[in-house]
């Protein structure tokens, strides 16, 4: 750990007050030489996606979220539009929310918003609204699961304003993502009980003729904002997606574009030393191997960016996460990413990361500036600011100390327009590093398999409700007369008699439990 090494290793973008210290990831120079072809294809991949080809070649699509922060870019002119009308259309939806112009059917303000959603429909409004949202117009609230006690629970905190008052936001790329439906069943059924048309709350972020637009058609929703099929779910977050509930609690959504425009020209520079985004997808190749071996911990030194390491996690695990490369082979990909915030997590699992298991690389986040407005003093002429910088420093050497690598991205302030320079920063490292291990960024196969296997195990559950009956059963029973997996039926049997649909009487094993209605 050198002054010398760390001067070498800063890439800065002092205009916006950024930089990224990649010192202590001790990286061989001759790594990148090494892979010199494959940067240079990873930056070809790149113009490639940002003129409108089909980089998504498993679901025939290109990949557009490049354009949502400069239009100029897409490739046509239809394409511009579909990025400049809906922020132009939800600018002034938002607007009409906030004056009164748009009200529930009572003539009342909508004073909250809920938002039903899931995966990247969910976890890029959660991040903004964590990082940039405290003084939110209207704060925001999430179904983003179907579980019914956790539904409970949000239903029970917003009635405390009324759902007359709230205004709910359904957002489904597909339309047709389960969770996100039952959770709007769940609202509609509360409002109905409420004796409110819940057409008249809501509005929808979808695909255009998706099964959700079909229902918010019908149902009358108040509006209706379209989600392209250029955008990935998980590089939504500065489309309608992200951008209508930022809109409604008020956020400077201009800023958060103008930041990730900004850092978008800073990182298509093919000036490989002072391109962030392709210093990170290096780092990440020569910590990993370029094979997954380290898992990436994120450690923002600032409570409201706790929810950056869950949303890059999805961002980086869903995209590289792959069982074949682009050209058939088997190569299992990934990089594991977790983390919280610091300094709360050198009370937990930064221990294991300073003395235990080196199979990881840190990256913190540094946010240069500790509050706005005066601070006091915490011991004589210390601030907790002060405190907050010297465990981050301290952390950071005591790792490099015990031989653990870690880079730091710094930041003056979470703001706007900081927000969207980090979130461009880690689209397009995903995208290049994607190239350089030679894996298709955009599609998510193993998401699709999740949604079908639930199906299956729905379709058994219905089964086994078709043979309930008075006279007590065994698993093996139902499985004989359905053809279903014992295993299976069990489990649905035990589902149905935690939610008291029938009654269980234990044996010694499973096997000869027995149900009954
Ligand atoms: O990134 C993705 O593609 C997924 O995580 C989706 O966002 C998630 O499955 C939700 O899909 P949808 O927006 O279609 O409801």
């Amino acid at each position: 750990m050198s002054w010398q090494s760390y001067n070498q290793a800063l890439i800065r973008y002092p205009q916006y007050g950024f930089s990224l210290d990649l010192s202590l990831m001790e990286i061989d120079p001759a790594h990148t030489v090494a892979l010199s072809p494959r940067i240079a294809k990873a930056f070809a991949d790149m113009e490639a996606v940002e003129s409108g080809a089909i980089a998504n070649p498993d679901e025939g699509r290109m990949v557009g979220h490049y354009w949502l922060r400069n239009a100029a870019l897409a490739p046509t002119e239809a394409l511009r539009n579909a990025v400049t009308e809906p922020i132009a259309a939800l600018k002034e939806f938002a607007e009409k929310v906030h004056t009164g112009a748009i009200s529930n059917p009572a003539g009342g303000n909508f004073q909250q918003v809920l938002l039903i959603g899931i995966g990247g429909s969910a976890l890029g409004p959660q991040l903004v609204s964590e990082a940039i949202g405290q003084n939110a117009r209207l704060p925001l609230y999430f179904f983003d699961n179907t579980d019914p006690a956790g539904i409970d629970t949000v239903i029970a905190k917003l009635t405390k304003i009324g759902l007359d008052k709230t205004l709910i936001l359904v957002i489904s790329k597909s339309g047709g993502t389960a969770e996100t439906r039952n959770g709007m069943l769940e609202a509609k059924a509360a409002y109905e009980s409420a004796g409110l048309d819940f057409g008249r709350h809501a509005a929808a972020v979808t695909g255009i003729g998706s099964k959700l637009d079909q229902y918010a058609a019908q149902h009358q929703f108040l509006a209706r904002f379209p989600m392209e099929d250029w955008v990935g779910g998980r590089t939504s977050v500065l489309s309608t997606v992200g951008l209508v509930p930022a809109a409604l609690q008020g956020l400077d959504i201009d800023a958060m574009l103008a930041g990730a425009a900004a850092m978008d020209v800073e990182t298509r520079n093919q000036d490989v030393s002072n391109n962030a985004a392709m210093q990170l997808a290096l780092a990440w190749h020569s910590a990993t191997n370029g094979k997954g071996e380290k898992d990436m911990v994120v450690l923002p030194y600032k409570d409201s960016l706790v929810l950056f390491s869950k949303y890059l996690q999805q961002l980086v695990m869903e995209s590289l996460g792959k069982a074949r490369d682009l050209d058939g082979q088997v190569v299992n990909q990934g990089i594991a990413v977790y983390g919280n915030k610091g300094s709360t997590d050198q009370h937990a699992y930064v221990q294991q990361l300073r003395d235990g298991v080196n199979n990881f690389f840190v990256t913190f986040i540094e946010v240069r500036k500790g509050r706005a407005g005066h601070s006091i003093e915490v011991d004589p002429g210390t601030t907790t600011a002060d405190y907050l910088q010297g465990f981050f420093r301290g952390t950071r050497k005591a790792l490099h100390e015990s031989g653990r690598k870690s880079l730091t991205l710094s930041i003056p302030e979470v703001t706007p327009f900081h927000l969207g320079l980090l979130i461009a920063l880690f689209e397009r490292t995903v995208s290049f590093y994607a190239s350089l291990v030679n894996i298709n960024a955009y599609h998510q196969p193993g998401v699709e398999a999740g949604k079908k296997a639930a199906g299956a195990f729905l379709e058994t559950l219905n089964k086994v409700r078709g043979h309930l009956s008075a006279n007590a059963k065994s698993a093996g029973d139902i499985a004989t007369v359905t053809g279903a997996d014992p295993e299976d039926v069990y489990h649905c049997l035990t589902h149905l008699s935690a939610n008291g649909e029938v009654q269980i009487f234990l044996g010694t094993c499973p096997a000869e439990d027995k149900f009954l209605i």
